[in-house]
């Protein structure tokens, strides 16, 4: 089985992204097939700061690395470094109705609330199904939010086939529903845009500063909790060893749990949980020549299995000959 799933080099990663998207991601390193890629082609819908972007692109590196994604068990590369999904984009772009692209929720949504639209924002999902197809995928596991495009990128993948002949796998949109949402330090979802977020790699003080800063309500320290609502124990029991988050459950339930004392644990123990990843990324920081070799491998392992397919794609549609 072939899994593949496309990053954006957005800013530092938080524990929302670890748990709902790295962590899943790692453990496909031995089940399956795993294609990651950074997708800076996408980036530039939207950033016109090149500075940034190469920036981000190499810190997104850096962490993915970090975090245990081994180059040597996957492929992993920069979207633009395998430049044949633009070529492939285009010979789709030619075949996908304005309507598809028309009813796209994510480019209405950027619209109404007054992004100026690029063609770029526009072909977005066509540069996706790129991605995608272009690599024989067999399951894409994506978030709520891009479900319709990979909705889209199976009706073009279907179109293509019809119009010259069987030519891609028809992926399979992995949405992660039971991946529980993360909530921030305010309760709600954490995320960059509510400016909610702990991030994986802070420095200790901050790191500190930021989990006692968790939103906890006002029942006293003797009185039971509800450990479902309570967004420090959401987080607390992700990374605390089991034994430890049964008995703070105990706790919770019955009471006795001091919010303090527990924000004050759960700071060592993220503290100590990304010790080795934060030590590797220091390195890698420092020594980015490593990083730069992984990726240019890994664009050149991506390539190998990208050729075949747009060799055949120039064949079916007559650009060969
Ligand atoms: P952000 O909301 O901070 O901009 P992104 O939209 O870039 O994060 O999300 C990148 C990945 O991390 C996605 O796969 C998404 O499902 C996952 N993710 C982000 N925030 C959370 C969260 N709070 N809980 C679980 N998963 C999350
Ligand atoms: N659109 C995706 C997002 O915003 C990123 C992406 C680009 C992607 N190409 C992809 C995801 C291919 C999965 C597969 O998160």
């Amino acid at each position: 089985m072939r899994v593949l799933s496309g990053i954006q080099p957005s800013g530092s990663l938080h524990l929302g992204n670890y748990l709902g998207m790295m962590k899943p991601m790692l453990a496909y390193l031995d089940e399956a097939e795993l294609f990651v890629f950074i997708v800076n082609l996408h980036a530039l819908t939207s950033v016109t700061d090149a500075a940034k972007l190469s920036q981000q692109t190499l810190e997104a590196a850096a962490d993915f690395l970090a975090l245990g994604l081994d180059p040597d068990r996957c492929y992993f590369w920069v979207q633009s470094d395998v430049t044949e999904v633009v070529e492939l984009a285009w010979i789709l772009t030619c075949i996908t109705p304005m309507g598809l692209l028309e009813r796209c929720h994510s480019y209405k949504d950027k619209i109404s609330k007054g992004i100026p639209a690029n063609h770029g924002l526009f072909a977005y999902p066509v540069l996706m199904a790129a991605d995608i197809l272009l690599y024989q995928t067999d399951v894409v596991p994506v978030g709520k939010d891009q479900k319709q495009h990979l909705e889209v990128t199976r009706d073009i993948a279907m179109r293509f086939n019809h119009l010259f002949g069987e030519t891609f796998t028809i992926p399979e949109a992995q949405i992660s529903d039971e991946v529980a949402t993360i909530p921030g330090i305010d309760g709600q979802k954490m995320s960059k845009s509510y400016d909610n977020t702990i991030e994986i790699f802070l420095d200790e003080k901050t790191l500190r500063k930021k989990v006692m800063s968790i939103k906890t309500d006002s029942t006293p320290v003797e009185a039971p909790k509800d450990p479902e609502t309570c967004n420090l124990f959401q987080i607390y029991r992700h990374f605390a060893p089991p034994e430890r988050t049964s008995e703070v459950l105990g706790l919770y339930l019955e009471g006795g749990a001091a919010y303090g004392e527990i924000k004050k644990e759960l700071s060592g123990i993220l503290w100590d949980f990304f010790r080795e990843a934060r030590d590797t990324r220091e390195r890698l920081t420092n020594d980015p020549s490593y990083i730069h070799e992984a990726l240019r491998k890994g664009a050149e392992k991506a390539r190998s299995v990208a050729l075949p397919t747009i060799d055949l794609v120039r064949e079916r549609v007559g650009v060969k000959y």
